[in-house]
Parts: C-alpha cells; structure tokens; sequence
C-alpha cells in the first residue's frame, strides 16, 4: 500500500502534525501533535530571540513523538505569496499544456515567475459555444516563502518532500473523507489566527481557492477594545468565552464603549434560530476569573444555583451569551463575511458555480460559540463545523488521549489532514 507523507502545517499561532494510515475503507489516524507558537502580542513579556525562535520550538516539541520525527513529511504555504489563478482555453494537444499554463500565468501571476514554484491542476474539459475548451487552476508560490518554511522543518528535524498549499489541503481533507457528488458545491472555511483559507468545492474535480488576511486575530482585538483588556487577556478570555451580564460586575463596566458593537449586530435579527432579545440586554464583558475568584465553567450570574442546578447558565444567561457573543463576532469577522460573500458572488455572477449548497467551518476559531449561526446568518447558506477526523477511524489511538481531545482537535487539523493524505 502506498506511503503517506506526515503532514505538517506550520500555522501562526500553533504548529499542527497529522499521520495517517491507509485502510481498506478510507484513512485511520496514526498520531496527532500541535504546539503552540508564542507569538509577541500575546506574550510581551518574551525576547526578541524567543519569538523569533518560537516556531522552530514548537516544531521540536511535535518531533519528539516517534510517528513524525525524521519522517518524510508534506508542508503547505499560504497567504499573499501564494497566487491561484483560474485559467481557461481553447483545447490544445497534452504535449503543449504545460507551456500554454506557463504562458498564461505569466498574464495573471502578480510575481516574477522566475521566482515562483508553479504547479497546476486540469479539471474536466468543458464544452463553450460548442467548442471544447481547457479549464483549471494554476499556483505560483514565491520561492521565498518555500525555502523559509523548508529550512524551518529541516532544522526541527523533518524531511520535508512534499509541497502544497493550506487551501489544496483543506479541499483534499474534505474530499477524501466526505465525499462530493457531482451537483454539489461546498464551501470550506478554515479561520485560523491571521488568515481564513477558502475552498470551494465544486462537484468532484473542481475546486476554486483563495486566501484571505483575516482571522481569529480580529475577534481578540474586538474583545480587547469593546471590554477594555489587553490582548493576550482578551486572547485568554476568548478562548475561555466567559462573559458575564454588565450588571453584575462591580462599578458596571464598559457601557459606553460597547455601544459600536451592539450597532455592529444589525441586520443580525432575521438570523433563523436567532430570538432578537431585549434591547439593554446587549451589555456585556467578559469576565477575568483573576478579578472574580470565579473559575471557567462557573456560572456568572448566579453561583448558589450553579452550585445547585450542576448547569454552566440558565436559559436567560444563555441569550445574553449568544447577544456578547454576536457583537463580537460582527465587529470582528464583519470584513471576513464581506470578502467571504463577494468571492461567493464573483464565482455565481461568473455561472462557473450555480450556488454555495453549504459551508462547514474549521480552524481555531470555528471553535468560538455561536460561528455557526453567524455564519448561516451572514452568508444565507447552512453551516455547520467540520471535524476531519469524524470520518477517520480514530479507534486505534482514542486511548491515549483524554476524553472529547480528538473531538476538540480535529477541526483545527483538517490542513495538517489533507497533507498527511499525500502519497509519497
Ligand atoms: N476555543 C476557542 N475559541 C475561539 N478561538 C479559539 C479557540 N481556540 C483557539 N482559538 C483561536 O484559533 C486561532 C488558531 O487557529 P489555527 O490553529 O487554525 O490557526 P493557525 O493555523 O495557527 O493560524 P493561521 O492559519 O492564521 O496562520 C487563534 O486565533 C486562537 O485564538
Ligand atoms: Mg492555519
């Protein structure tokens, strides 16, 4: 059978490693690895040196387990130094593909192409006007961005043989283990710290990629401005998503400041599954357990019930969260949809696909309460989280992770999925 590559995606905040297997029915999980990457904005108090070096350490962290130390391995790149570009024309013979695509990227490539790695993919021959013509997608990489990522793995121990890009692999993840029927288009979002990698899949063989600069980031630097913290606070509190009604804080809070964000919800109301809630109730912060005493988990307007009932919030508590929780997402994520919406109507107005049937949300960030709803609300398509490793049997190592660990993992991991399905 054949080899599989460890797949390895060197992200901003943390460094992903994937290894699979292949089974007679699809891929089962060998090993799974992430570490952090600190980064200065949200740790200040690190040198220079350490943040510079702080990739290279969390790639040495993930090589001490056995499954990816020394192993050949595939790596991605994204972001603005990597151009894919649709290309289309009249059918020509096999022999001269490669030398029309190099022709034609050398017209929409935004770099010189001699210091790019290019790669291309055909999709189906299509018929226009009746006459047969030749459509697919060609990558630049910027030679730069390659040796960067390549001396980075080599020095941390890897063997890094395989290239790719993070949209490529996220479409590769999802294809491989979902599935796409011939009608079906589906859009991948995997909103990562500082870019969202989109992949739009078009029936089996077409899919349209970009990448776009905004991520998780955003969301901390809105809790961080509408609730008055500093960033790696607002980064923690985040991650925690613990807020708590304004009221209860002592000396109230940052009313004033919020009132953007609460703006920032409009046209948020027609959401299905969305109860518009009373207007006051909109004023939130989120709660720093260091001032409070209180820990994550712990209810924030009522411990005696807490303590009783066993719940995390009552019903009332619950809308509230969801309202905190939408300000942010709005104020944050607002530029995310837009560039989201026109990539969807730029591809529909254009007739190369009809409609987006769905989303699934991956990455970092999908993992913030209430994307889902903001997202189906936003963009009018249904959402829904995507976990690659709902479909990978996981059964041969569940046992050496905690509980629920490979649940909350797997939709940070569907790059490092996709590369570890490459064949050597
Ligand atoms: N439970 C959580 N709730 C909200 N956000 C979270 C949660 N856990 C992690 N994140 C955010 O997810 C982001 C990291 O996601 P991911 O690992 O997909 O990004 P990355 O690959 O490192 O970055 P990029 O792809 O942008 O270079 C960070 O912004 C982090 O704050
Ligand atoms: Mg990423």
């Amino acid at each position: 059978m054949a080899t599989l590559a460890v797949g390895i995606d060197v992200g901003t905040s943390s460094v992903k490693a994937v290894a699979l297997k292949r089974t007679g029915s699809g891929y089962a999980l060998k090993s799974v690895g992430q570490a952090d990457i600190r980064r200065s904005e949200f740790h200040p108090e690190e040198s220079p040196q350490a943040i510079a070096e702080a990739p290279l350490r969390a790639l040495e962290r993930v090589s001490q387990d056995s499954s990816f130390a020394k192993k050949p391995c595939a790596f991605a790149v994204s972001g603005p130094r990597v151009a894919p570009r649709l290309f289309k024309f009249p059918s020509i013979p096999k022999g001269e593909v490669e030398q029309a695509i190099r022709f034609e990227a050398e017209q929409i490539i935004p770099f010189d192409l001699a210091q790019a790695a290019l790669d291309f993919v055909l999709f189906d021959e299509a018929m226009e006007e009746g006459k047969p013509v030749m459509e697919g997608l060609v990558v630049a990489v910027h030679k730069e961005e390659v040796d960067k990522r390549y001396v980075l793995l080599k020095s941390a121990g890897f063997d890094p043989v395989v290239l790719d890009i993070d949209t490529l692999a996220l479409a590769n993840a999802y294809a491989e283990t979902e599935g796409m029927n011939e009608r079906e288009t589906v859009a991948l979002i995997n909103i990562g710290a500082r870019f969202t990698n989109l992949s739009i899949l078009h029936g089996p063989r077409r899919t349209f990629v970009r990448d776009i600069a905004t991520g998780g980031d955003m969301l901390s630097r809105a809790i961080s401005e509408i609730y008055g913290l500093d960033l790696p606070q607002a980064e923690k509190r985040k991650r925690e998503a613990q807020y708590t009604p304004l009221d209860d804080l002592e000396g109230g809070g940052m009313g004033d400041d919020f009132g953007g964000g609460g703006g920032a919800t409009e046209g948020f109301g027609d959401t299905e599954g969305f109860e518009p809630i009373d207007e006051g109730n909109e004023e939130y912060v989120l709660l720093d357990s260091d001032q409070t005493g209180f820990e994550a988990g712990d209810t924030m307007t009522d411990a005696d019930s807490f303590e009783a009932s066993g719940q995390t919030q009552s019903g009332m508590d619950a809308a509230q969260r969801i309202s905190a929780n939408r300000a942010v997402l709005a104020d944050a994520l607002g530029d995310l949809i837009s560039e989201i919406q026109d990539t969807f109507k730029y591809y529909i107005n254009r007739r190369i696909i009809p409609r987006v049937d769905k989303v699934r949300l991956c990455g970092g960030t999908a993992k913030f309460p209430d994307i889902q709803e903001f997202f189906a609300g936003q963009l009018g398509v249904p959402t829904e989280l995507w976990n690659p490793f709902a479909r990978i049997d996981v059964g041969g190592v569940a046992g050496k992770y905690p509980p629920n660990f490979l649940d909350e993992l797997g939709p940070m991991m569907a790059v490092a999925t996709g590369l570890a399905m490459r064949q050597l």
